[in-house]
């Protein structure tokens, strides 16, 4: 949540700045603002509510003094409505000293009334603004003292240590030309390394475009970045540890590439996304090489329980995740969304597993469980999508997920590839436990190397799909039903919907709706059912045409997604989707994809903003 940028070099910083923050909007767009020092040593400062593009417009209107020392934001409001005034940056000490801030400090009130008695006037509801008075009150008292020169992250340093909370802070001072300096606890920041010029950002995509050199800073870290180099120490001014990597994508994968939306684009990209996650974890014997994980393989015997936790998408990969694993490994498999794992004194032990899953790393809510988790000695693996994130950083052990940089809000290709991450998972542990033999683990790899040529295909054949969602625009409702693996992806099917087209929608295990749903069918309700492959466990398939009978005979419009040869739901449909054979525990990979084109479609059809609906933000870095 909320898009921080900071610059330190030759270019016009304003041009970098903003350049930057039109990449990181996809974390806030409730309104945006920038800082410049300028040629004459004073600082410059705008700021707008609503999207960038209203900044933007203001600039060309009333530009600001070129400057080549720069800091930006872009918002999701926490601590006061999106307005002109809440927008960051914040300024203290008359207007010399910027900061923009992600997260939320716990402390702000009690800070904020101590300013007040000291006779600071603060403008805004944030709490935000208490750091740039804390900060201006530093450096007037570095001056004060008579150094002459300010020590601007001395002045951070010294700030951050007042602060309760989760926090990512980046300050300017004019009194401090060539510097910017910045602070990160349990938040998201990124220094990238240039030629003469250095960056800070949430996200490396911010910098993407000018350097692929990365630092991964750690917990409780200040860094202060000059055009020559980067200094980080911890709080108390020692030296602080870090690494450096080098990103590997470049520009391109974090643009649109012709697509009108990055939705669009992310939906395209999965049959190479989950191409790239499977590449290289396999040997010539057929075997998976899971090496990365740095789990012993000793301790993997010992494991009595997995628990996953996750958000959102992500808990729903996480749900499909348990049938794999209880049926590949026998081990006992929970799921938890994350935001209630640590409140309820979850059991947890040596013994137990336990699965982050998430595609920014940076999620709050699966940050605090994975902690918790560790406390009570559970291993921790996190399934994550971005490097140098916090939760892998956190972690025991990291499959990465190589979905390359996922922009648009809603979830996709990530999703995919959190599946095929986690098939991965439960089949090592079914080889390394030895409940799988090698042909029958081989046999499910041949299965999931066929993937991406599937997806592909349901890719193609998506333009009845598209017709069906316009031509629900107006549908007050839809309800989603599936069984076995079926059902998260029915309750991925409608989170999808909700998020983009803003309409109630709702996904259930087929075999529930007769315990209470099934009175919210009425004449015309459209109804997506997800059918399991008739040639698994027939069972569930002739389960679920008896479910399709059940609600069709009440009025309900049925959406029927089956696999091609399915012959039996062909009378009951009065919308059929056809998706490729795949073993049931696979089907999830590919029913999934008609789910994300009807809601994008749906969504662009109601006029929506399709990357960034109304109310969220990618990365959620607080809880
Ligand atoms: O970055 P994470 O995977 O941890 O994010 C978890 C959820 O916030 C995320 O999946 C969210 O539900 C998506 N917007 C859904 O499309």
């Amino acid at each position: 949540m909320c898009g921080i940028v900071g610059y330190v070099g030759e270019q016009p910083a304003l041009d970098v700045v903003l350049s930057g923050l039109r990449r990181l909007e996809y974390r806030g767009y409730d309104s945006a603002g920038v800082a410049v020092q300028t040629p004459e040593g004073g600082l410059a400062v705008a700021k707008k509510a609503g999207k960038l593009a209203n900044l933007e417009k203001m600039l060309a209107e009333q530009p600001l003094p070129e400057g080549t020392v720069g800091i930006g934001h872009t918002r999701w409001a926490t601590h006061g409505g999106p307005t002109d005034a809440n927008a960051h940056p914040h300024v203290g000490g008359a207007g010399k000293v910027a900061v923009v801030h992600n997260g939320i400090i716990e402390n702000f009130a009690r800070l904020r009334v101590d300013l007040a008695e000291r006779g600071h006037l603060l403008t805004s509801e944030t709490d935000t603004e208490v750091v740039a008075h804390l900060l201006a009150e530093a450096t007037d008292a570095q001056l004060a003292a008579g150094s002459g020169t300010l020590d601007l992250a001395e002045a951070m340093r010294g700030v951050c240590r007042k602060l309760d909370g989760a926090f990512t802070l980046v300050a300017t001072h004019a009194d401090a030309p060539g510097v910017v300096v910045a602070a990160r606890r349990n938040s998201p920041l990124v220094v990238g390394r240039g030629e003469g010029e250095n960056f800070l950002a949430s996200d490396v995509a911010a910098f993407i475009e000018h350097t692929r050199e990365a630092i991964e800073l750690g917990q409780d870290q200040v860094v202060e970045l000059t055009r020559e180099g980067v200094t980080v120490t911890d709080f108390h001014g020692n030296p602080g540890e870090y690494r450096e990597y080098h990103v590997d994508w470049d520009a391109s994968a974090a643009e649109k590439g012709g697509y009108d939306y990055f939705m669009l684009k992310e939906i395209a990209e999965q049959p190479k996304a989950v191409a790239d996650t499977l590449l290289g974890r396999i040997d010539a014997n057929g075997s998976l090489t899971l090496d990365e994980l740095r789990i012993d393989h000793s301790v993997l015997r010992e494991i009595d329980k997995v628990v996953i936790v996750a958000c959102g998408t992500a808990f729903h990969a996480g749900l499909i995740a348990k049938y794999a694993i209880e049926h590949w490994t026998r081990i006992p498999c929970e799921v938890e969304v994350a935001s209630e794992f640590r409140y309820r004194d979850p059991i947890l032990d040596q013994q137990t597993l336990v699965i982050a899953i998430s595609q920014s790393g940076e999620t709050m809510d699966t940050l605090m469980a994975l902690r918790h988790a560790r406390e009570q000695g559970a291993k921790v693996l996190a399934i994550c999508n971005t490097n140098g994130s916090t939760i892998p950083r956190e972690s025991d052990a990291v499959l990465y997920t190589h979905a390359g940089p996922e922009v648009a809000v809603a979830s996709t290709k990530a999703f995919l590839t959190q599946l095929v991450a986690c098939y991965l998972v439960a089949l090592y542990l079914g080889q390394v436990r030895g409940t799988k033999w090698g042909d029958e683990i081989f046999e499910v790899i041949r299965q999931l190397a066929d993937a991406p040529k599937q997806v592909e295909q349901v890719l193609t054949t998506m333009e009845p799909v598209r017709e069906l969602a316009r031509s629900l625009a107006d549908a007050k409702s839809v309800l989603f039903l599936g069984r076995h693996v079926g059902y998260p992806v029915a309750l991925e099917g409608a989170l999808k919907l909700k998020e983009l087209a803003y309409m109630h929608a709702e996904g259930f295990a087929a075999g529930e709706l007769k315990h209470g749903p099934i009175a919210l069918i009425e004449e015309g309700l459209p109804v997506v059912v997800v059918v399991p492959s008739p040639r698994g466990r027939s069972v569930l398939h002739d389960k679920i045409v008896s479910n399709i009978q059940e609600i069709r005979a009440r009025g309900a419009r049925t959406l029927v997604i089956a696999e091609e040869g399915d012959d039996a739901v062909v009378p009951y449909a009065d919308h059929l989707v056809r998706i490729p054979q795949t073993p049931t525990l696979l089907q999830p990979l590919v029913a999934t994809v008609p789910l994300q084109v009807f809601a994008c479609e749906l969504a662009t059809a109601k006029g929506h903003e399709v990357d960034q609906p109304r109310n969220l933000a990618k990365s959620v870095t607080v809880e």
